[in-house]
């Protein structure tokens, strides 16, 4: 709702002001254009009202030097139409001689002439009026220039005419509209251009202020599109790199609080081992003596006999679990040397010899040459291992293969040793690749549950890690990861 407002508030307020700024800007244009224009537009009907005039008086030349006013009045009466709506021709006193039958009704018009008799040959009167023809009042240009001949040098006649200015007004108009079509037609475009670049501006904000209302509810996956090479891409970036940050502390808040509830569970499973083992131990001690002791007689027969082995089997799995609970709980210090990690997995796999042979599994290998010793407690990693290999023989059915690889790997600016354990065995659902290091998860009759924590633990401790990797095809794969330090 929020981001709704601001996009609103902003595009609106980039969008007025733009708009008004265009509005001004139109305007004092076409004002100013339009002003040229009509300036433009009169000066030209003036001079061609004068040049209108010029002619006429040189048409009549020849009859104003006679002062034929009965041709002069024809001749007057035939160039007189809708645009030079009156000519009149004075002589040198003003009087009028000559002049189109329209005149009759135009009283003003005589009365008009003043030019003097000592006038400039190019001196003239002009200026703009109202007249009332035919019931119509007209706007014309009035316009008096004095006559001459050769050889007087005063003034001979004079001619007066009036210009219609309808047409210069219909120019003026249609000018005005077509500059006022044109101003439209950019305020127009200026504005599809202001929305668009409203729209520009706003919208990386937008997405901006979505990307925080997105975190701001925990959605730290999400990143801000913007590849944009400006101030907001630059936020962008920023703010994205905040997420990172934001995400990365999350996961290891989470991965901490994960340990804290692990390191509690484990506290307790320690504090529960020590009483099992204290009071199952004596007691379970003296019921396998016993049970040995009987199983030693020559008066059992052979039901007996099966069921005093069967006795002893279960002696020994409580003794199994009450040492694996021990093991696993008992926090101890690392004893670490240098081994060759190649050799660590070879020797676990020893151990393993004799069912790989069994169930005739192939193993192979494929070690990086050349590797440093790993600084590593022997004895822990080997149980790392083994505990792998033997989920991968328990996994696989028989012939089953597994793959076993060493090799040296840049990751997050160190160097790391990277082994890889995969079978081709049932695999494992991906739901169940964390669970599977918790304790005591099994999917096993007879298992504990506790060989992958415990392989966890000590990877841990480390500073290695360990999870099941993605594979291809059937079966699962383990990868484990320990720092390779240089030796000092
Ligand atoms: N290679 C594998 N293939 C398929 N499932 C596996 C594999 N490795 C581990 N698992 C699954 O993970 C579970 C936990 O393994 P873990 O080694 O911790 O316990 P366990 O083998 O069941 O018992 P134990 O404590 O005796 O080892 C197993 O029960 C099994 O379901
Ligand atoms: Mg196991």
């Amino acid at each position: 709702m929020d981001a709704v407002k601001l996009k609103i508030t902003l595009y609106a307020r980039i969008l007025f002001w733009i708009t008004v700024l265009l509005i001004c800007l139109v305007g004092i244009i076409v004002f100013v254009i339009q002003r040229k224009e009509v300036q433009t537009i009169s000066q030209e009907t003036r001079n061609r009202g004068i040049l209108t005039a010029q002619y006429i008086a040189n048409l009549n030349l020849r009859s104003l030097v006679l002062w034929d006013e009965e041709t002069l009045r024809r001749n007057v009466e035939d160039q007189a139409d809708d645009k030079l709506v009156y000519i009149v021709f004075y002589d040198r006193n003003g009087k009028p001689r000559a002049a189109n039958r329209l005149v009759e009704g135009l009283d003003e018009i005589t009365c008009c002439s003043r030019l003097q008799e000592d006038a400039m040959p190019d001196s003239f009167i002009i200026r703009p009026r109202d007249v009332v023809v035919r019931n119509r009042t007209l706007s014309v240009l009035e316009i008096e220039l004095p006559v001459f001949v050769t050889g007087s040098p005063s003034k001979w006649a004079s001619i007066k005419i009036g210009q219609s200015l309808e047409d210069m007004r219909a120019d003026v108009r249609r000018t005005r509209l077509v500059l006022i079509a044109i101003g439209f037609g950019g305020l127009l475009i200026g504005m599809l251009g202001s929305a668009f670049l409203a729209k520009r501006i706003t919208l990386p904000l937008q997405e901006l202020v979505e990307g925080t209302i997105r975190i701001s509810r925990g959605d730290f996956s999400h990143r801000i599109r913007l590849a944009s090479r400006d101030e907001v891409g630059d936020l962008a970036r920023s703010f994205n790199e905040m997420t990172d940050r934001l995400l990365e502390a999350r996961e290891n808040m989470e991965a901490a609080n994960r340990r804290l509830v692990q390191a509690e569970k484990l506290a307790s499973i320690g504090r529960l081992a020590a009483t099992i083992a204290h009071e199952i131990r004596n007691p379970l001690t003296s019921v396998k003596l016993n049970i040995q002791r009987i199983a030693e007689s020559e008066h059992l027969d052979e039901l007996e006999r099966e069921h005093l082995n069967l006795c002893q089997e279960g002696v020994g799995q409580i003794e199994k679990f009450i040492k694996e609970l021990l093991n696993f709980t008992r926090a101890s210090e690392l004893v670490r040397d240098r081994f060759p990690i190649e050799q660590v997995i070879e020797e676990s796999l020893k151990m393993l010899k004799d069912g790989f042979g069994q169930k005739k599994v192939i193993v192979e290998k494929a070690y990086a040459p050349g590797l440093l010793p790993a600084n590593v407690d022997g004895d822990k990693m080997r149980q790392v291992f083994l505990n792998i290999l033997r989920n991968a023989f328990e996994a696989v059915e028989n012939g089953g293969r597994i793959s076993i690889s060493l090799a040296l790997a840049q990751e997050n600016g160190g160097r790391k040793y990277l082994v890889r354990i995969s079978d081709n065995g049932g695999g494992i659902p991906e739901k169940d690749w964390e669970t599977i290091f918790e304790p005591f998860f099994t999917t096993k009759a007879s298992g504990i549950g506790l060989g992958l924590a415990n392989a966890r633990k000590i990877v841990e401790q480390h500073n290695g890690s360990i999870k099941v990797a993605k594979k291809r095809g059937k079966g699962s794969a383990f990868v484990v990861t320990l720092p390779c330090e240089e030796e000092k």
